[in-house]
């Protein structure tokens, strides 16, 4: 990355979490904790201004190949932003809205997330971690560093969740509807990592919310296409008549296999 950009880019994306540049700390790693830096055209530059996701097939790749999936285009890459948990919590499961030991279900509109993942060929890629983490239905997350006082916390949220694909490729979550932040549009962070390497950093979001329009980290990503990958629509059920429905979403995932862009760092240990 030149020089001169660094700066900027740390401001930028600090202004979009609403938090300051470490007063310590070697730049380089900081900016790694923000996200994937992508090899493009032999520079590194973050993923959040429009690289892509994915390395070249690494360990475990699926065998089997989707018969109805196409080959897709890489899904878009973003950054991880200044919240992945520090310390993951001891429950740490695929369903979000429910943490042992709480008797309260999550706040928030409850949904099921899933998903295959494939690679661009269209194959089926079992066995990979997928995590995810977002704030919660105040706008909060579970971050020492989250410290906006006005938002409450939600003990009865997990705020971070892991599940594993299946031979089909698939991962399910229960965990709640995004809720927009102060710059930032209702997302949810995705990180897939197969053998303990991070494949894939991204960000899902809700299609339709009005936010989105503003979104910078969003709308850094120029091609409509890719840009309109990250779009998932939460939705109730068809022919759901019950006004507490829980919430269906799909975002299915398409790892670049080409092996043309790099992410930053090994994944942490789960
Ligand atoms: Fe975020």
């Amino acid at each position: 990355m030149a020089r001169r950009e660094a700066p900027l880019i740390e401001a930028a994306v600090g202004r979009l979490h609403g938090v300051a540049s470490p007063a310590s700390g070697p730049r380089r790693q900081w900016l790694g904790r923000f996200g994937a830096l992508t090899l493009q055209g032999g520079l590194l530059v973050p993923a959040a201004l429009g690289g892509i996701g994915g390395l070249a097939s690494l360990a475990q790749p699926g065998s089997a190949r989707a018969a109805d999936a196409p080959a897709g285009r890489a899904t878009p890459s973003q950054s991880e932003g200044p919240f992945f948990p520090r310390e993951l919590p001891l429950d740490r499961d695929s369903d979000l809205t429910r943490v042992a030991g709480q008797s309260a279900v999550a706040r928030g509109d409850l949904t099921d997330l899933t998903g295959t993942v494939t690679d661009s060929t269209g194959r089926l890629q079992a066995g990979l971690l997928v995590e995810i983490w977002q704030v919660n239905a105040f706008g909060r997350y579970h971050h020492p560093r989250d410290n906006r006082g006005d938002r409450p916390l939600d003990p009865g949220f997990q705020g971070y969740g892991q599940a594993t694909t299946d031979a089909a490729g698939r991962y399910r979550f229960r965990t709640i509807r995004p809720v927009p932040y102060p710059g930032r549009a209702p997302h949810i962070h995705v990180a897939l990592s197969a053998g303990g390497t991070r494949r894939l950093t991204t960000q899902l979001y809700v299609a339709g919310a009005i936010e989105n329009e503003r979104d910078g980290l969003l709308n850094a990503i120029r091609d409509t296409a890719l840009r309109n990958a990250l779009l998932v629509p939460f939705a109730k059920p068809s022919g759901a008549t019950d006004a507490n429905a829980v919430l269906e979403a799909r975002f299915d995932i398409v790892l670049a296999q080409d092996g043309r862009f790099s992410l930053s760092g090994p994944a942490r240990r789960a």
